[in-house]
């Protein structure tokens, strides 16, 4: 290298490091920024989410469920639901209601009481459950043999025989050769259209269609040879033998307390025990009074497993002791003291509209319910 000539590699390497110098502070801000817009982003959604839930638990939890469960409305948190509507559909939805439906017409514009700007909130609030939403079978009927029995045992068993066995009035129907030679086809019509010249009535205009196929089931069940025990509610057999009592009809009332022995087990079956006992020994004031008792404590549950259950389900409102927190305490309390355990069940089942108190049919069987109401009793005075 000529030492006159110009070091221009040092401008070059001097040049370099300054661009990169730019770059470096301009991605650096750059990124900066980026961050900055997102997280200012962020924070709208959720005071979106937060104004949206204020409306939810205003207006729609009554009918959607606190968890938009559903209940009168349908189920909002649903991860089929949530993934096949767009918010624009839920935001005109909610704007304009469905007609000739519960659901109202929410925007000012159709005289709701929300603006557009709340519908919005609401529809982000939904929205954001959908991450975690479950996934909500439709409800579909299936036709079942029990159910089907028990419209055979109070329709039919009084001309075709208890269990399908005939009587002198009706053929018997729980008969292998005709059941393997005729098919379901044949049942239905033969069912749906009857005889009614021959003393067959016509049932298609009695029964539902499921009621129908539940009959069809407990049929399929007698071709297989199997003994179906009917889906008699022990609440409505015992209600029943009291009436029966009081009617001075002996017979039907044992008759009921037989039915209900055949599906009851733990203290209300010993109670059940008793009462047939005493009808046996036309103790019938006795007996009348056994099985008004056993009404009024209907259902009987078992507080230890209430225990558990109550543990599971209910303490995260009512508190582990039952001191309260999101729901009112329940030790002690009044609502419990004065109502009956029926009563209890068919509001836990239903929960109490508009309030965090939803419903728990389908989250929590009777027999579950009733154990933690027997739970609950142990902490009333
Ligand atoms: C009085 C009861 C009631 C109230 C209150 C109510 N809804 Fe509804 N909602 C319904 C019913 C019923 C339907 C189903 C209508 C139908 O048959 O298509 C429904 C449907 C919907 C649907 C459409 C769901 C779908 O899967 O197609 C959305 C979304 C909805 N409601 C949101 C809301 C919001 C948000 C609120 C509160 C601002 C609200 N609802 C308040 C009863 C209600
Ligand atoms: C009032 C009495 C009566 C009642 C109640 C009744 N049936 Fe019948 N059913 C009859 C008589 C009688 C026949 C036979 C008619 C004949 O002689 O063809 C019959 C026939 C039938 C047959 C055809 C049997 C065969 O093998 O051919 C079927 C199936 C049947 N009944 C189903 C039912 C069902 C299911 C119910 C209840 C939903 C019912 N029946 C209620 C009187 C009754
Ligand atoms: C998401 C919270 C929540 C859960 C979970 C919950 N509850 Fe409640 N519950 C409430 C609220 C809130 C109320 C009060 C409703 C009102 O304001 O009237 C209530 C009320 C009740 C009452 C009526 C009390 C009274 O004095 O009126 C009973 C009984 C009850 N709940 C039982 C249960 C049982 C049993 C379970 C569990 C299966 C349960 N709750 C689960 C929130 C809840």
């Amino acid at each position: 290298m000529n030492k006159n000539e110009p070091n221009y590699e040092r401008y070059l390497i001097i040049g370099l490091v300054l661009t990169l110098l730019v770059l470096a502070g301009f991605s650096y801000y750059w990124f900066g920024e980026t961050a900055r817009l997102t997280h200012a982003a962020d924070e709208i959604a959720a005071e979106r989410v937060r104004h949206g839930r204020t409306v939810y638990m205003d207006q729609c939890l009554s009918c959607h469920g606190a968890e938009g469960e559903g209940g009168v409305g349908p189920a909002l948190n649903d991860r089929k639901v949530l993934k096949n509507t767009l918010d624009t559909i839920f935001f005109s939805v909610i704007r304009s209601g469905v007609p000739g439906t519960d659901m109202p017409a929410w925007s000012v514009d159709y005289g709701g009481p929300l603006t557009d700007e709340d519908v919005r909130n609401v529809v982000a609030f939904i929205r954001a459950w959908e991450p975690d939403a479950p996934i909500i079978e439709p409800v579909v009927f299936v036709p079942d043999a029990a159910r089907g029995a028990l419209v055979f045992e109070t329709t039919c068993a009084l001309c075709h025989g208890e269990g399908g066995m005939g009587t002198d009035e009706a053929p018997a129907l729980n008969d292998a050769e005709r059941l393997g030679a005729l098919d379901n086809a044949w049942y239905r019509g033969t069912i749906y259209n009857g005889r009614p010249a021959k003393g067959m009535p016509t049932w298609g205009t009695v029964l539902s269609p499921n009621q129908i196929d539940d009959i069809l089931a407990l049929i399929d069940a007698w071709r297989e040879g199997a003994v179906v025990t009917a889906a008699f509610s022990a609440t409505d057999l015992i209600s029943s033998a009291v009436f029966s009592l009081g009617e001075d009809d002996v017979d039907s009332a044992k008759l009921h307390v037989t039915r209900a022995l055949e599906i009851t087990d733990g203290k209300g079956f010993e109670v059940l025990t008793n009462a047939a006992a005493q009808l046996v020994a036309d103790d019938n004031a006795g007996a009348l009074v056994t099985l008004t008792a056993l009404k009024e404590q209907w259902p009987m549950g078992d507080a230890n497993i209430g225990a558990t259950l109550y543990a599971e389900k209910c303490a995260v409102c009512h508190g582990e002791a039952g001191e309260g927190g999101i729901g009112n305490p329940l030790q002690p309390n009044e609502f419990i003291q004065t109502n009956s355990n029926a009563a209890l069940v068919e509001f836990v089942l239903e929960g109490r509209t508009g309030t965090a108190m939803a419903g728990w049919d389908g989250r929590a069987t009777n027999e579950e319910i009733a154990n933690m109401i027997a739970f609950l009793r142990t902490w009333q005075p």
